[in-house]
């Protein structure tokens, strides 16, 4: 019997669930919807959509009922801004990055079932008939608060329209709505020192009208579904990030906005409001499968509302919060909706050791390594899988990327293919030989063969997709080592019958791989089976079964290299590309910040600076950017906590001299006062320098005016 989900539940109904799911009639699988704000980059595919298309293809070769969802994300303020800068419509940015990430998502073998875009007509109506009935069941909190508000920019500030200090973790470039850092969902009235990022003003406060989603209502069923359900199934990244923010408690969340991009309100009183970004972009998914499901005859609602459909979302660290608690409580409050089975959320990817950064061109984009590597998409696939950023930030280095397809798809899995494709047609003309008598290693190498589809199942139900993929490449290094031991090549003078069984058992293994491989090297898959002059599909199941998946008698084609060397000529051009990049942002660092408005002497006189020395530095527990200081300021000496740890460590401030502004306001960060201001710079390259006071006879407590 089919049960539709809404209603109340315990921790025994998620169980039942739990149980069904173990074998589940369908899956939704779905991938975080690109911001239509720029290509395609590495962070994204090891992040989110490698993965993703891992899972969705295995899947199939499963015989699964699947639906692999995405599309663009086009509202928000990531767009509008973007527009800003580049002087044109956000529909311009949306229209040209949309058609920009589709294809090259299509050309990268990311197998979407459906990609569809937030502005569709269909997803308007679908995210606006979702808010009607959530208000229409009394799920909002309706109240007018003061927002912070940009006069000069007349415009409401909230998410990347403001930024300023987190007040969890003292990041000094946390957004109006999250914080990068620590992970933290944030009000944009959370930030301290807020300013625009439209006009570089400080805020004033204005009052406004807004739909709050009150989530502190779903924190005991989001406690039990997540914390108690799904302990030992989610990462632990994921419920660790969870866990933070019950424990913080859940709060009443706006999903409303005052911008002038995105989907209208569509209740009165709400002219000129727009549904928060992550308010429609979550509901993507369902308008995708919409679309979907009325081109393939397909009933939508199964693949939402029956307890029978796993449901598992592909993300990033940073959008844990939506799709753990937001997507969720917004899910619940409708009541017709599952819940997620997993968001098996990765960590990031850094490129050459430093974060990626589209601001900074610090990435490899799609479309380029598309341009450069043509024919490469499986080496990148690899690189990716291989280094996956999945229990921890990983780096992604060129060098890497080229010691991985030489010394690993190249000389293991190539070789491999290349020596049994090459013997076969050598000594029976292509054509599969007719095994003889199986020796024990025969029987042993099969046996083996056959458990693999198990244990890389394992893995990947598990979301472990390097380990999946390890095991794989163990397939190669099996054909490798039995070729290896059995020296077909030098027993063909001795006993030509016996290498007939060799050729076939080192066949069966060739086969084997073309099926194995195929959810993480799709384009290897098809070129093998086309090597192999394979028809039919195979399932992954059979290649457990007794039976040859490669018949004697069949002919097989022509050797093809799978893999070529990578050069070093090839990859320097790509550290070539970073280093101008890097170049280029040391240039734009050297340009001069415009003079600011003039200020009185009075002004000026308000601030007292002094003369200091460090005496102690320590880390702030948890807090990546932070050191707590004792400085002696010749006044007293107190407490200053600075967001310099990411450039100095404590040993290495000790001692220093410092300028020091003694009259700034105190402030509390992570529980701790600080009592005023060390003064930085930033070098030519962007590194955070002391502003330190020359001179040996100036002692602490010496004025600066
Ligand atoms: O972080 C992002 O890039 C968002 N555009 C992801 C949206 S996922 C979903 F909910 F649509
Ligand atoms: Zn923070």
């Amino acid at each position: 019997m089919l049960i539709f989900a809404n209603r109340e539940r315990n921790l025994s109904d998620f169980k039942k669930i739990e149980t069904m799911l173990e074998n589940p009639k369908r899956y939704t699988i779905t991938a975080a919807l690109p911001y239509t704000n720029g290509p395609i980059h590495i962070g994204h595919l090891a992040g989110v959509y490698v993965p993703a298309d891992i899972y969705s293809r295995y899947l199939r070769l499963q015989g699964r009922d699947v639906a692999f969802i995405c599309g663009s994300d086009e509202h928000g303020v990531a767009i509008s801004m973007k527009a800003k800068k580049e002087g044109v419509s956000p529909q311009e940015i949306i229209d040209k990055y949309d058609a920009i990430i589709r294809q090259s998502f299509q050309d990268f073998g990311i197998s979407f079932d459906n990609y569809s875009r937030t502005s569709a007509k269909i997803h308007h109506d679908t995210a606006q008939e979702f808010f009607k009935k959530l208000y229409d069941q009394g799920d909002f909190i309706e109240e007018v608060t003061e927002q912070l508000y940009d006069a000069k920019a007349e415009q409401f500030l909230a998410d990347r329209f403001v930024t300023g200090t987190c007040p969890k973790c003292g990041n000094e470039e946390a957004y109006g709505d999250q914080c990068e850092k620590c992970g933290s969902t944030l009000n944009a009235t959370d930030l301290i020192n807020p300013k625009s990022t439209i006009t570089g003003d400080i805020p004033v406060m204005k009052e406004t009208k807004h739909w709050f989603l009150p989530l502190d209502r779903y924190q005991d069923f989001l406690t039990k579904w997540i914390l108690e359900g799904h302990a030992k199934d989610w990462k632990t990244n994921v419920l660790g990030q969870v866990k933070s923010w019950l424990d913080d408690g859940l709060k009443p969340r706006a999903v409303t906005r005052d911008l002038d991009w995105g989907i209208d309100v569509p209740v009165d009183g709400a002219e000129g409001k727009k549904l928060y970004v992550w308010f429609d972009a979550p509901i993507g998914y369902i308008s995708s499968t919409k679309e979907w499901a009325a081109r393939e005859g397909k009933n939508w609602e199964d693949y939402w509302k029956k307890d029978d459909t796993k449901l598992v979302h592909f993300i990033g660290k940073d959008n844990i919060v939506f799709h753990c608690i937001i997507f969720p409580a917004m899910l619940k409050a409708e009541g017709t909706f599952i819940m997620p089975d997993n968001v098996p959320a990765n960590e990031f990817l850094n490129l050459e050791g430093n974060k990626l950064s589209t601001s900074k061109n610090w990435a490899v984009w799609l479309p380029e390594y598309l341009k450069d590597f043509p024919e490469k998409q499986d080496v990148l696939r690899y690189a990716l899988t291989a280094n996956a950023p999945e229990t921890k930030d990983n780096d992604f280095t060129w060098k890497d990327f080229q010691a991985r397809n030489n010394n690993e798809l190249a000389a293991v899995y190539g070789n491999f293919i290349n020596r049994v494709i090459v013997l076969t047609n050598k000594y029976y003309d292509g054509i599969v030989p007719e095994p003889q008598e199986f020796h024990e290693i025969d029987e042993q190498t099969l046996a083996e063969l056959r458990a693999y589809p198990a244990v890389i199942s394992s893995s990947i139900e598990r979301y472990r997709f390097r380990e999946a993929l390890g095991e794989v490449m163990n397939v190669a290094r099996l054909g490798n080592k039995y070729l290896a031991d059995e020296e077909p090549w030098k027993m063909v003078k001795t006993d030509p019958e016996r290498v007939k069984t060799q050729m076939y058992v080192a066949l069966q293994i060739a086969t084997a791989l073309s099926v194995l491989c195929e959810p993480f090297l799709p384009f290897t898959a098809t070129k093998l089976r086309k090597i192999l002059n394979l028809e039919t599909p195979i399932s992954w199941n059979s290649v457990s079964e007794e039976d040859a998946l490669l018949k004697s008698g069949h002919q097989i084609g022509q050797a093809e290299i799978l893999f070529a060397q990578i050069e070093d000529s090839e990859i320097e051009k790509q550290v070539q590309k970073l280093e101008d990049s890097k170049a280029a942002n040391i240039a734009a660092a050297k340009t001069i910040e415009p003079e600011k408005d003039a200020i009185t002497f009075e002004d000026f006189s308000k601030m007292d600076l002094r003369v200091g020395t460090i005496l102690e530095a320590t880390k702030m527990p948890k807090a990546n950017k932070l050191l707590v200081m004792k400085i002696d300021t010749g006044i007293d000496v107190r407490t200053i906590v600075s967001g310099i740890a990411e450039s100095f460590t404590p040993e290495e401030v000790v001692g220093k001299r410092v300028t020091v502004l003694v009259n700034l306001a105190p402030r509390t960060l992570r529980g701790v006062e600080s009592q005023g201001m060390v003064l930085m710079t930033t070098d030519a390259a962007g590194n955070l320098a002391f502003v330190n006071p020359e001179g040996e006879n100036i002692s602490n407590g010496a004025t600066i005016n």
